[in-house]
């Protein structure tokens, strides 16, 4: 199934994986410096000189990298997530622990933000029990696993129509992507200040009708969004194996019937059949928002492709005039109007979008292509230090410093290369 057979850009060997030691360990010493515990919760703040809270899909990645060398802390973490899930189930994507002004803004709710992320708590719990067998773990967080995703498909698909609505483009975890900027009303050249600005619009919008989601997506925004479908599907067929290990048929049948009605709906509404690609629909008659994004390689990470649709795509992502750079994946093709290189989630390349479809082509069996993107991260974050997100053209580094995204790179080895 391979298709890509150039020679990985990195040196290879013994070169390699003393590089990759050097960075395992930098990534845990990061991860523990960046470590909080407040009111006897632990958990790990993205960046302390920027993101000093804790956020929803952060955690999960903290959680993945954490299960291989502190579980306990892993498990504390996921704990300390669903210490603040909403009465309806939803787990907020920002939790206020400490006070403080810092890029700190009202999403909604006091103490938390209103709106969710990607839904990868599931993924996260699982490797975190694989890593330690417990059982007794897996059980006391079922409940408020099972919650949130029974939330995720009862409440944000009004049509039962078998996707799963997003309120604001903060919950697709890329905020500023162009893949929203036609629902928004925005310009391509916008600010990242001018389009904060907008999606805090939004949550004020959302206030109105008390961020329930069934009126809100139908008065002011609501995406089908290509990623969160994605993550949604895989983490339904893990919560299924959850649900399997703690004995709960009711629960492994809710996971094992949804995942497949929302895979079959996906293929159905979201699929271009000539494109070859998914693309993030709006409204209520599946608008499809035409904007080439990484948005196209995260199905990989879920099996959405089929293998002859997968090398296609495959193509895609290595063609250097839309999607490939020297430093990894572009998150918008370069062919956009709206790409720009240090736009944020405008064009930059970031490390989660990196695991995502590392995971996604190992899975497809593409091991020489997930190679060339792990050895990309591990260039950029040797040469930049652990940035926020990166300039495709450049390599330079953006954004929060000491930003734990990079410690995925932990994570995208073989298991006997570590
Ligand atoms: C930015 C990212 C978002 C992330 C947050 C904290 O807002 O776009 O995905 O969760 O920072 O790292």
């Amino acid at each position: 199934m391979r298709i890509h057979r150039a020679a990985p850009e990195a040196p290879r060997g013994g070169v390699i994986v003393k590089k990759m030691r050097s960075l395992r360990a930098r990534a845990f010493d990061l991860l523990k410096k960046n470590r909080r515990t407040t009111d006897g919760h632990l958990y790990t703040v993205p960046s302390p000189d920027t993101y000093p809270y804790q956020w929803l899909w952060d955690s999960c990645f903290h959680a993945i990298v954490l299960a291989k060398f502190d579980p306990e802390a892993a498990k504390a973490e996921l704990f300390a997530l669903a210490s603040r899930q909403f009465d309806d189930g939803m787990i907020p994507h920002i939790l206020y622990w400490s006070p403080g002004t810092l890029h700190r803004y009202d999403w909604g709710t006091p103490g938390t933000s209103a709106l969710t992320q990607p839904p990868l708590l599931a993924y996260a719990a699982w490797e975190t029990y694989k890593a330690t067998a417990d059982a007794a773990f897996l059980r006391e967080l079922y409940p408020h696993l099972l919650r949130f995703y029974r939330y995720l498909i009862e409440k944000r698909d009004p049509r039962d129509h078998h996707l799963v609505g997003i309120i604001n483009p903060d919950e697709s975890g890329e905020d500023n992507s162009p893949r929203f900027d036609d629902v928004l009303h925005v310009p391509a050249d916008i600010t990242l200040a001018d389009h904060l600005a907008r999606r805090l619009e939004l949550v004020d919008a959302n206030r109105t009708c008390h961020f329930d989601a069934e009126l809100c997506m139908k008065r002011h925004f609501w995406v089908k969004d290509v990623p969160f479908q994605a993550v949604l599907i895989e983490n339904l067929r893990t919560l299924g194996h959850i649900a399997s290990v703690i004995e709960d048929a009711d629960g492994e049948h809710f996971a094992s019937v949804n995942s497949g009605l929302v895979t079959d709906a996906v293929r159905e509404r979201l699929f271009d059949r000539d494109a070859g690609v998914f693309w993030s629909a709006a409204g209520n008659e599946y608008r499809p928002l035409k904007v080439a994004t990484w948005a196209h390689f995260a199905p990989l990470f879920t099996d959405l492709y089929s293998p002859p649709e997968a090398k296609r795509v495959v193509e895609m992502l290595f063609d250097e005039r839309t999607f490939w750079s020297p430093y990894g994946v572009r998150t918008v093709s370069k062919q956009e109007t709206s790409y720009r290189p240090d736009g944020y989630w405008r064009g930059s390349v970031w490390m989660a979008p990196h695991w995502f479809i590392y995971k996604g082509l190992m899975r497809y069996g593409f091991m020489n292509e997930a190679q060339r993107i792990r050895d990309a991260s591990a260039r950029l974050l040797e040469q930049e230090g652990f940035r926020e997100y990166f300039d495709p053209e450049t390599g330079r580094g953006y954004g929060a410093h000491d930003f734990t995204w990079g410690a995925l790179v932990t994570d995208m080895v073989e298991d006997d290369q570590t």
